[in-house]
């Protein structure tokens, strides 16, 4: 398949980096569309981890192209110890990297307001990464963003940094919050531009010629279907979109093009940060599953919470996203268990729900209806095939596809990436 857009189907931490990382070793170019630094995806190889935050996690394979692409939002000084992270592990991003002309970025300001923000009375407290992802979108829907483009016109980027960085400590001040430093922070952006404005480039450009010349292109969605913008549990979500159309918007590909969805699957479900969460396992069974997961955030360290498969939610992702494929990960994790659930509806004030409420009101009542499945407790780590996996492993993979409506392509047993085989 020429064009693949890879998307997450729960909120978030699915094990995206880890699927991208095997499926690129086929894969010429990957592309972000959307979200920035509030992402974190997870690499294993060998001893090392790697967390990408705004790389596409093609990166790790030595000949693919990566792209971040004009749908994301940029920190250019989170990018730029991002690169000298990877290259002091022998890892060149040398044209091999290139920065939408068109992606936005993110400054300390943007930081600060979305960490007062998110712990200020009057309005909901999302709990979110602090990395400023949501105020870099409004200054972007406001048209008072600055892009990467900018970032090759020293005159040009002075003045717009200038004028944004007058209007936030404006707001500082009126709010009796500190201050940002104008000149410590130009300083260090205009060192920052001698790294960064050479990657910068007119990537739909280069998505278009790549694909025209026939290359394998895979667009890398960051956080999932539970939070996208519209989809997601809003206003408990962020502030992108995070389905699949967002590769055409974020990433320069037109739908016409995508030849396939795969959305990733945790074999149950977690969630970092406030909102509704009906599938939630509170007390000593949730810290199990988190602990057996290591279920703490990618990007802020935070526990995550943990609960059972979510059949109604994933299933309206799958519709949403037109998803052809399912990759389910961390099957190893449930390995224990004797019983496992599957959230199969919703029971909302004594009304059977199968399809997902857009009233997050509802959601927030929500109990779900299980269906109980028994467990295999026997290890999957070692199954290579699909034909090793033990029977009940496969009865429950068999049932999520027949309640989600969309078939299992990849399965992933552990963090490695030996630990994954493809279903014909
Ligand atoms: P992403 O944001 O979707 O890329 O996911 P994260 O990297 O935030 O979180 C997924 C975590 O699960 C990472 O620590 C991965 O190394 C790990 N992981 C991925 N797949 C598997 C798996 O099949 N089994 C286990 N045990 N861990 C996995
Ligand atoms: P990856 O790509 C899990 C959550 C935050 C918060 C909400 C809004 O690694 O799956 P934001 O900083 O985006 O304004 O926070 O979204 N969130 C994520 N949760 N995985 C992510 O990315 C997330 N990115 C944001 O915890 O609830
Ligand atoms: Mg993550």
């Amino acid at each position: 398949m020429a064009v693949t857009v890879l998307v997450g189907v729960q909120w978030g931490d699915e094990g995206k980096g880890k699927v991208i990382d095997v499926m690129t070793e086929n894969v010429d170019a990957v592309v972000r569309f959307q979200g920035g630094n509030n992402a974190g995806h997870t690499i294993h190889i060998g001893d090392h981890k790697y967390v990408l935050h705004l790389i596409p996690s093609g990166i790790l394979r030595e000949n693919t192209t990566c792209i971040i692409g004009n749908g994301m939002v940029v920190n250019p000084f989170g990018l730029l110890e991002e690169i000298e992270l990877l290259e002091s592990k022998g890892i060149s991003i040398r044209n091999r990297l290139q920065v939408s002309t068109r992606a936005h970025l993110v400054f300390r300001h943007h930081e600060i307001i979305d960490g007062w923000r998110d712990t200020s009375d009057d309005g909901y407290v999302i709990g979110t990464t602090r990395r400023g992802i949501g105020p870099a979108y409004a200054d972007k829907a406001n048209r008072s963003g600055i892009r990467a483009v900018d970032l090759t016109k020293k005159d040009v980027l002075q003045n717009k940094f200038s004028a944004q960085v007058d209007y936030y400590n404006r707001l500082f001040t009126a709010n009796g919050l500190d201050t940002v430093e104008f000149e410590s922070e130009w300083e260090k952006l205009l060192a920052a531009t001698e790294v960064l404005a050479p990657l910068v480039a007119d990537t739909v450009l280069t998505v278009n010629r790549l694909r025209q010349e026939g290359k394998v292109l895979l667009f890398e969605g960051a956080q999932g279907m539970g939070l996208d913008i519209d989809y997601g549990t809003y206003p408990f979500v962020t502030s992108s979109n995070t389905t699949a159309g967002a590769a055409c918007t974020g990433g320069g590909i037109a739908p016409k093009h995508i030849d396939r969805v795969v959305g990733v699957v945790k074999a149950y479900t977690t969630r970092v940060g406030e909102g509704p969460f009906p599938t939630e396992i509170c007390g000593g069974d949730g810290e199990a599953l988190r602990e057996r997961g290591d279920e703490y955030g990618a990007t802020t360290g935070r526990p995550r919470r943990c609960g059972w498969f979510d059949a109604v939610a994933c299933r309206y992702a799958v519709m949403v996203n037109g998803i052809d494929t399912l990759a389910v990960t961390k099957l190893d994790v449930l390995d224990e268990s004797a019983m496992l659930k599957i959230c199969t509806a919703y029971n909302v004030d004594g009304r059977i729900v199968e399809e997902m409420p857009s009233d997050i009101t509802e959601i927030s009542r929500a109990i779900p209806v299980y269906e109980n499945v028994p467990g295999w407790q026997t290890s999957t780590s070692d199954s290579s095939s699909w034909e090793q996996m033990p029977e009940n492993a496969k009865s429950y993979l068999e049932r999520v596809s027949e309640l989600v409506g969309a078939g299992i392509g990849i399965v992933s047993t552990g963090p490695e990436r030996d630990q994954t085989f493809f279903v014909d």
